[in-house]
């Protein structure tokens, strides 16, 4: 069948559904959107176009787009009543926290989008939620510093966005520097969609009982959150920090390769990918140009990433392991020279991923298939015996 892929992963694995979004062949390092490769995506696209693609299977004529990205800028405000959401956390807690939250509560306030039998409703949820999404980072990183609130333009590109309202401040004009809102649209496209990772599958199986789409996506946020998927981007920057000099790397490449050591190099590794990461290939780029941009290209901790990486990709062990750097290993080191402190890296990660989340969630809902998830399991436990009083115990 025409554009139908077959190959050999490498592993046996059961398909937890079939879908026409999203494919990566793991053995190979290929990552498809709708049939683009993610590194012409990332070259000549933009977010807000992928997220186009994403959703309705095929890239936007002119006017198409235009009205899509209208619509999505005409989104972008919050309910002002959700400001209170923010204010009722503590002021260290960790942006993820309250996205989790915030985003949860939407179903509160967004009546309107609620009944997900209804195909108008989705859609207007569909743009909310990816409208409303950098609003929401933004404002948590906001109140984590102690900083007002500042709000969408809609003069200002999706990335602009997002960056003016992380830094700018009432007292002085905030410039926006083009070529940073390009690396920071690069990251947002890099992220988007990634087939059935744990937070996708997390949202489809939320979704199968018919939960509303903010409750879906607060889901997938909270799966997001752990280091070993969307939380990996810090960790991996607090890795590299903790190394601190090419010197220490081979002692923490041998606690890699140690199994009594539960420390992994984050940022390495993969459960589909046995072959480069391409996210990871296109983020290494960026990071050069952003770093050179910033003035900071001899930024040490670049330097131990890139050391990290030729020495494990050097060693045996991970090429016998098929260990390759994965979308995390460098997005850190670009987020921070942008001015993001680590607790930002993953509500950054799931921003970007949202329209991954609700394209699946859509296709999900338009399965004459779905059925709710109801995972079966291998039962290793007691045979039925009978209660024994205590006395007797
Ligand atoms: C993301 O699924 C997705 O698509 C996710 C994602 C997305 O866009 O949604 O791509 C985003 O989550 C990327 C992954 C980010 N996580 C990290 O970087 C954390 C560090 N990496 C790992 O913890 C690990 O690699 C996983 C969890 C990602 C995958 O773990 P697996 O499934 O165990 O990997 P594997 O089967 O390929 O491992 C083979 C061997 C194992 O050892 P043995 O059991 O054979 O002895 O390699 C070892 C693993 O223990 N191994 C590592 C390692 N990753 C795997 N050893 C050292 N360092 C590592 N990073």
């Amino acid at each position: 069948q025409a554009g139908v892929f077959t190959y050999d992963p490498g592993f046996t694995s059961t398909a937890s559904c079939d879908s026409t979004i999203t494919f990566i062949d793991g053995g190979e390092g290929v990552l498809l959107h709708r049939g683009y490769p993610i590194g012409q995506l990332a070259e000549k696209s933009h977010y807000l176009e992928v997220c186009y693609l994403l959703l309705y299977g095929e890239l936007p004529s002119a006017k198409a787009l235009e009205e899509f990205e209208h619509n999505i800028t005409m989104h972008t405000m919050l309910h002002e009543q959700m400001q209170n959401f923010f204010r009722g956390f503590r002021r260290d807690a960790h942006p993820m926290a309250i996205m989790v939250g915030v985003v949860g509560a939407m179903s509160a306030f967004y009546h309107d989008s609620t009944d997900i039998a209804d195909e108008r409703q989705r859609e207007i949820a569909s743009h909310r939620l990816i409208a409303k999404m950098p609003t929401i980072a933004a404002w948590a990183y906001k109140y984590s510093i102690g900083q007002p609130f500042v709000y969408p333009r809609n003069d200002l590109d999706f990335a602009s966005n997002f960056l003016r309202m992380c830094f700018a401040v009432p007292a002085e004009d905030y410039v926006v520097n083009p070529i940073l809102s390009r690396a920071m649209d690069r990251i947002f496209t890099l992220h988007a969609d990634h087939e059935q990772n744990a937070s996708t599958s997390t949202v489809r199986l939320a979704s199968s009982s018919g939960a509303n789409p903010f409750a879906c996506i607060a889901a997938g946020i909270a799966c997001l959150w752990g280091p070993a998927h969307g939380g990996a981007n810090q960790a991996c920057l607090e890795m590299l920090k903790e190394i601190g000099t090419p010197d220490r790397i081979p002692e923490f490449i041998a606690r890699a390769k140690d199994k009594n050591d539960p420390f992994r190099l984050m940022g390495f590794g993969h459960r589909v990918y046995k072959n480069f990461d391409p996210r990871a290939t296109v983020m290494k780029q960026s990071a050069d140009e952003v770093l050179e941009l910033l003035g900071v290209e001899n930024n040490p901790v670049l330097a131990v990433a890139k050391e990290l990486e030729a020495a494990a990709l050097a060693d045996p062990y991970f090429a016998e392991k098929k260990l390759f750097p994965n979308v995390d290993f460098y997005s850190g080191v670009i987020l921070e020279a942008m001015g993001f402190p680590t607790s930002m890296f993953t509500p950054i990660f799931a921003l970007s991923r949202t329209v991954g989340w609700i394209s699946q969630w859509k296709e999900m809902i338009a399965d004459p298939q779905n059925k709710i998830g109801r995972p079966r399991q291998l039962y290793l436990g007691e045979s039925q015996r009978d209660y024994i009083d205590i006395e007797s115990r």
